[in-house]
């Protein structure tokens, strides 16, 4: 198919003698003569490219620039004028336009301007055509990762998926743990039914057992309906018993017997129900450790870890940060109707260097921020607000020798200071000359 651009000038004779010059260069050109005229056409139809005047009566051509990126937000916009200016240029180009063109200009600039519009389009789309592909390729349900660690976790989340065996998962925080038991769950026989999460540490103790297997009317001061419990809704699909470390020792046994029979005993009632559930565990905490100090009990804890598996640290497989940072980025620029074609190399040093103690979930909010922030198309180090990330996080070893602490401490004071060594020097509590010698 022609590439199609819609031109828009108040002036009859321009409009023809552009499209008539597009035409003639293999493009579909449309043309019309009123910024009003271009809104109806951008409704109507699809173009890949929109030249239009800035200055025209009634609807401008900063109207028809907002408009298109409304409609169309993968069409490029390039405005052309004759009072042209600095600010105006500047301003074009903050509201998202692709190019700028002064009136008089020759044909030849205008077909330019148009070959590097559609040269642009061409190279994202390629880009979003690959990315999917890649995160066909490298990914488990909604869990992505090209690291040997993910792809090994795959396989096991595959297979488990198959079973109905209660699998527990761990990892720190942030790794893909609820992630990852909704893949199970979608994977597995069970997929059709329900996926119930609990989190065991978001809920009070004194709650938390009605609140798992259900209570009898008047059971206790409030329970003034009966109620089924999460263990029962999760009937015919998978209960995800999130930071299941936490629950009280109290209710260990319960659980111990929920697991074991298939049977729990709502608060208040006599009688045993019988229930058909899939139990999924996970915790960010040390089980093992908890049940060597009896704060875990031991069967309950082999009950659980039938099938134990664990999620990799981001920091463990590095391989997996610009997947998943270029994925989080598309995800945002979509959302946000922004152009953002990916991290500059300063950016991009900083994402491989940084040490994501808060993994993925870490990753996800710094990207996210970055694509609001960012003016594009590529992210930069400042828009990744990398100095509002604590100073323990930055990248490195866990146990910094004194020199790389020295190192890193200079570098944020000369940060904050924006470079100058005289101020930094001063905080610093050095002479310049010091400072000179060590921040090399
Ligand atoms: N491998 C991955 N691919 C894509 N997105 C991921 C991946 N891992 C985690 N995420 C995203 O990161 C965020 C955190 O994931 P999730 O909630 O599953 O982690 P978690 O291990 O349960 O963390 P916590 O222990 O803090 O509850 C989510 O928004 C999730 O979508
Ligand atoms: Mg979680």
């Amino acid at each position: 198919m022609k590439p199609r651009v819609l031109v828009v000038d108040n002036d009859p004779e321009m409009v023809s003698l552009l499209a008539r010059h597009l035409e003639g260069e293999g493009r579909a050109a449309t043309a019309v003569t009123s910024g009003a005229e271009a809104v109806a056409a951008l409704e109507r139809e699809e173009y890949d490219v929109v030249l239009t005047d800035l200055v025209m009566e009634g609807v401008d051509g900063w109207a028809v620039l907002r408009e298109a990126q409304r409609r169309l937000p993968r069409a490029r916009v390039i405005l052309m004028t004759a009072f042209a200016s600095l600010e105006t240029a500047i301003e074009a180009m903050r509201h998202g336009a692709w190019d700028y063109l002064t009136k008089p200009f020759k044909l030849a600039e205008v077909s330019l301007a148009v070959d590097r519009a559609l040269d642009d389009l061409r190279l994202r789309e390629e880009n979003r055509r690959l990315r999917a592909e890649v995160e066909q390729r490298f990914s488990f349900d909604r869990l992505l990762g090209r690291s040997k660690a993910m792809q090994a976790v795959f396989d096991r989340l595959r297979a488990v998926a198959d079973s109905d065996a209660t699998v527990l998962l761990l990892g720190e925080s942030g790794t893909g743990k609820e992630l990852a038991a909704r893949a199970i769950h979608h994977g597995s026989a069970r997929g059709a039914g329900p996926f119930v999460p609990v989190n065991c540490a978001a809920i009070p103790e004194t709650l938390l057992e009605s609140e798992l297997f259900g209570h009898e009317k008047g059971a206790f001061t409030g329970a003034d309906r009966r109620r089924r419990g999460l263990f029962a809704e999760a009937s015919g699909g998978t209960l995800f018993l999130d930071e299941v470390g936490d629950i009280p020792p109290v209710l260990q046994a319960k659980l111990l017997r929920a697991l074991q029979d298939k049977l729990v005993r709502p608060v208040g009632g006599s009688e045993e129900i019988r229930l058909d559930f899939r139990l999924i565990g996970a915790t960010h905490r040390d089980l093992l450790a908890l049940v060597g100090e009896g704060k875990f009990r031991e069967d309950l804890y082999y009950r659980l870890a039938v099938i134990p598996v664990r999620l990799p640290s981001l920091r463990e497989r590095p391989d997996d940060i610009l997947l998943l940072a270029a994925h989080f980025l598309a995800r945002a620029a979509d959302a946000l109707g922004k152009p953002l074609e990916g991290f500059d190399e300063d950016a991009t040093a900083w994402l491989l260097g940084h040490r994501w103690p808060g993994n993925v979930r870490e990753l996800e909010n710094v990207v996210e921020r970055a694509a609001t922030l960012a003016r594009g198309p590529r992210v930069t180090r400042a828009d990744l607000g990398t100095e509002f990330v604590p100073e323990t996080a930055l990248g490195g070893s866990l146990r910094p020798t004194l020199a790389e602490l020295e190192e890193r401490y200079i570098r944020r004071v000369l940060e904050e200071t924006g470079g100058d060594r005289v101020a930094a020097a001063k905080i610093l509590g050095v002479s310049v000359r010091t400072l000179q010698r060590r921040s090399r």
